[in-house]
């Protein structure tokens, strides 16, 4: 707020002595006058800066292909308390000893924060990367620290790994469907991606021979395979073991490199973790891990396993993104890792979310009408739904959210417009009792829009129905 009199109105509108009461844009910012209070108000709600964008020709290429997630949006509306919200990735926090934490994260500030809060090297700190190892060796893998680079979150080590492979139009192999957030890299770097398709025991060998098959015919070569092996976002299925050799075989007879993104490895609800794709061949697959889902996604800390000249790439790569990552959350993970029973912690995630899963699997069977499909998870956090024929889940989400439920479509898990007619259903973050409770408002929802098709066919529901794929298909 500030008084007017200064030669600043003149010109816009009117004289100094006679202005009238107002409401303008100034610099972007909504601006009203009245004469009686002789003071302006600037609306604190309006952001700063004007909504036209004045470089709009002006950007490289490789923003315009940069796209908000269908997430992103959603997060607002999914966000508000009365909606039951199946669609984020969020780890249950709430179930970490927070006063422990809290407790090491101010003892690490008070006792040594002249190096916690100081740059720390672009590899990351070494004895988060010997803690690293440890963890990693639950799936067989053995690495050297120096092998491990530690970035912020495994978004970040899929956005370096993108950057130091991909050239504008360089093709990447990814299962159908695949995570968003890998595919928003690959966009941003301008990759094709070229979906290959999965089953109940996930990425299909003979679907991945064929698909190097068909570039090679085209004269292409891929330049890697992105693939979640365990507890798949969105998919929820894991690939099996005796697919992993093959998968390796048909890739390094490709000279395609793999890139393995395992946030959920040890997130199984029965049995051991599977033995990751990196145990087995060192020099032919980049591994990406993350604290995000077995500790806290709020401290932001993943890591990359990599050859050592892909490593180095990826440091040198870091170093131009952040110069360095937060030295502060890396300590508090270590020191996590050093002194808490991670491993109790993380069977306690395991037991909430099959409860979560149990609660979501049950309430779909007793309620979903005939025509969806799903699978039962084994880990993870993530459900996929097919709904029946002639309806289309990005269409009918205005719907759902109006009846206070949230999801994210299927569509967001391709990069080629498929995946109508699925969606994604997260069970990890509501109580069981609200799991039920959005199950019983998404049954109604998905009721009323059959009742929609059936009255005015599908070509009358709104939205259009895109292209389908099978994958992975559901019994
Ligand atoms: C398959 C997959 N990869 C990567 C990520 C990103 O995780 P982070 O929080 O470590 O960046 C997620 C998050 O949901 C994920 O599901």
């Amino acid at each position: 707020m500030r008084k007017i009199g200064g030669p600043s109105l003149t010109g816009h509108v009117g004289s100094e002595t006679s202005v009238c009461a107002y409401e303008r844009l100034r610099d972007g910012r909504r601006e009203s006058y009245q004469p009686e209070e002789n003071v302006v108000r600037t609306d604190p709600q309006q952001p700063h800066g004007s909504r036209i964008d004045l470089y709009v020709d002006r950007y490289a290429d490789r923003a315009r292909s940069m796209i908000a997630s269908e997430i992103r949006a959603l997060f607002a509306v999914a966000a508000r308390p009365e909606i039951v919200s199946f669609a984020g990735g969020s780890p249950n926090v709430a179930a970490l000893p927070l006063d422990v934490i809290g407790n090491m994260a101010s003892q690490l500030i008070a006792g040594h924060g002249s190096v916690a809060l100081q740059y720390c090297p672009a590899h990351g700190d070494p004895g988060l990367r010997e803690k690293i190892c440890e963890v990693m060796a639950l799936e067989g893998v053995h690495a050297h620290p120096d092998d491990v680079v530690v970035t912020v979150g495994s978004q970040q080590a899929l956005d370096l790994i993108t950057r130091i492979f991909i050239n504008p139009g360089d093709v990447v192999l990814a299962e159908a469907p695949s995570y968003v957030g890998a595919l928003g890299a690959f966009a941003a770097y301008q990759a094709e991606v070229l979906h290959v398709p999965m089953d109940a025991s996930g990425l299909i060998p003979e679907a991945l021979d064929g698909a190097i098959a068909r570039l090679a015919a085209a004269g292409q070569r891929a330049k890697f395979l992105y693939t979640v092996p365990n507890f798949h976002n969105p998919a929820g299925v894991t690939l099996a073991a005796d697919r992993r050799r093959r998968i390796l075989d048909i890739c390094s007879a490709a000279g395609l490199l793999v890139v393995e993104d395992n946030p959920y490895g040890l997130l199984g609800f029965e049995g051991e973790p599977m033995r990751a794709l990196c145990a087995d061949d060192p020099d032919g697959v980049v591994y990406l891990g993350s604290f995000s889902k077995t500790f806290a996604s709020g401290v932001r800390v993943g890591w990359a396993v990599a050859p050592p000249a892909v490593r180095d790439k990826l440091v040198l790569a870091a170093e131009s993104a952040v110069l360095c990552q937060s030295n502060l959350a890396q300590l508090l993970v270590r020191e996590y890792l050093c002194t808490q029973p991670w491993r109790e912690q993380i069977k306690i995630f395991r037991e909430l979310y099959q409860q979560r899963r149990d609660a979501m699997i049950d309430s779909l069977e007793a309620l979903m009408p005939a025509g969806c499909q799903w699978r039962r998870p084994g880990g993870g956090f993530y459900v996929w739904m097919r709904l029946p024929a002639g309806l289309d889940a990005k269409a009918m989400l205005p719907r759902a959210v109006s009846s206070r439920v949230a999801y994210v479509p299927g569509t967001g898990f391709y990069a080629d417009g498929q995946g109508a007619q699925h969606m994604r259903l997260s069970y990890c973050l509501p109580e069981p009792d609200r799991i039920r409770e959005g199950v019983r408002r998404l049954a109604g929802v998905i009721e009323a829009e059959i009742d929609l098709r059936d009255t005015f066919g599908s070509g009358g529901m709104h939205g259009t129905v895109g292209v389908d794929t099978p994958g992975p298909e559901v019994p």
